[in-house]
């Protein structure tokens, strides 16, 4: 299958009619058509085909315990409505990149792999990279176990439903060993390479980021009959909380969003007894990313006791600043043209998680409006030319003769 094929056979999975969004969870019906269609790609082209303990799905050219491999790739799964790229565009890159190969008729030194990691986006259990973080031991099992969906379906059930062993799950030393560059290309998250002109980037660092939990915990009570004298109403300093995070990023040149929030008993005619919010923050390093923390928390309490308001911060996920081993950038760099840029992004990736264990490097694709974790994302025909190109010179760079 070309580029072409294989996107179009991918396009339906997990779309919803109505957002025209992509709603691929881990281990759910969607996912499962994902990874059958990753399977598909890898037997249809005589690669051996297997999952790791964590899930995680492999595709091997040449002997997978040789070691010093090559190995390519990125996550299939999705954010609630969802673009078409992130994830999909370094997957389909990565087979295209390899049919491209043998169409040059080179020949491999090295074993090369191509992988799709699971539940990279953590739409489902609010944890991303967990076949990242679980592979590179930056997640416990038992810390694995305790996730649990909004259906208070845990992880292991959600796994053993899929047709997975999730008693397997755990850190994965020898298999990561056995890389020796791990390069995974993704849609450009932002406009860099929109501003700059060019279709394809390296990327030089990741932003330190984070998820927190904030409940607050009020009385719930009837909306027409409670005066306002006597409401303990959970609402109103998760509000000004949203707006406290909006001020601290802004006064430190940051990102921090409430993106995702819950009200119990989330009725119209109720005053709420909890509101509970998610936190995404992120900045360029860790100082002022604790800075914004601390503000919004600080303004939240404040906030909290003002209206009589019970507040629980709970950080759920925090992932350091990653910086990509400056050896392969620069290789990368020498093999697509000293003037390529480098950029750095405010998106997290398991090449970032996988960063801390092997080599690691990211390749992205210009993305025209920057826009992601939307429908709207988009990259232009032949800037996915261009990625699938730029990967097939970074294998042949790596891998081969
Ligand atoms: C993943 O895409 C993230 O940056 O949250
Ligand atoms: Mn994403
Ligand atoms: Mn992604």
């Amino acid at each position: 299958m070309t580029f072409h094929e294989m996107w179009a056979d991918l396009a339906p999975i997990g779309r919803h009619a109505d957002s025209g969004g992509y709603r691929r969870y881990a281990w759910t019906g969607a996912d499962a058509d994902c990874r059958a269609w990753f399977r598909a790609q890898a037997e249809a082209r005589g690669l051996a085909y297997e999952t790791d303990r964590n899930g995680n799905q492999w595709a091997w050219l040449g002997d997978p315990l040789a070691g010093d491999a090559v190995v390519t790739g990125s996550h299939l799964d999705s954010v609630p409505d969802g673009g078409a790229f992130d994830g999909p565009l370094g997957v389909v890159s990565s087979f295209a990149a390899l049919d491209e190969l043998r169409a040059r008729g080179v020949e491999f030194t090295r074993p090369l792999a191509i992988t799709n990691f699971g539940d990279e986006e953590g739409a489902r259990f609010g944890l991303a990279c967990v076949g990242s973080r679980l592979a590179a031991g930056q997640l416990t099992k038992e810390k694995a176990y305790a996730l649990r969906d909004a259906d208070g379906i845990s992880l292991p059930e959600a796994m053993a439903a899929a047709g997975y062993d999730p008693e397997a799950i755990g850190a994965d030393p020898e298999r990561l060993a056995r890389i020796g560059a791990f390069v995974e290309l993704h849609v450009e998250q932002g406009r860099a390479l929109d501003l700059s002109g060019d279709a394809v980037g390296v990327a030089s660092s990741i932003w330190p980021h984070g998820r927190w939990r904030y409940d607050f915990a009020g009385e719930a009570n009837h909306a027409g009959t409670t005066r306002i004298a006597d409401r303990r109403d959970p609402m109103l300093p998760y509000a000004e909380t949203v707006l406290a995070a909006r001020r601290e990023a802004e006064l430190a040149g940051a990102v921090a969003t409430f993106g995702k929030i819950a009200v119990e008993p989330n009725g119209v005619n109720a005053i709420p007894s909890l509101v509970r919010g998610w936190l995404d923050a992120r900045a360029a390093d860790e100082v002022t990313l604790d800075q914004v923390i601390g503000g919004v928390r600080q303004a939240a309490l404040a906030h909290a006791e003002r209206h009589g308001v019970e507040l629980a911060v709970t950080r759920e996920s925090f992932t350091p600043v990653v910086e990509f081993q400056h050896a392969l950038r620069d290789e990368l760099t020498r093999i697509l043209g000293e003037k390529t840029p480098v950029l750095g992004t405010g998106a997290g990736h398991d090449a970032g998680i996988l960063s801390a264990s092997v080599p690691t490097a990211m390749l992205f694709v210009r993305n025209p409006t920057g826009i992601s974790h939307s429908p709207a994302e988009h990259a232009a025909e032949d800037d996915c030319t261009a990625g699938v190109l730029a990967l097939a010179d970074v294998l042949e760079g790596l891998a081969c003769r």
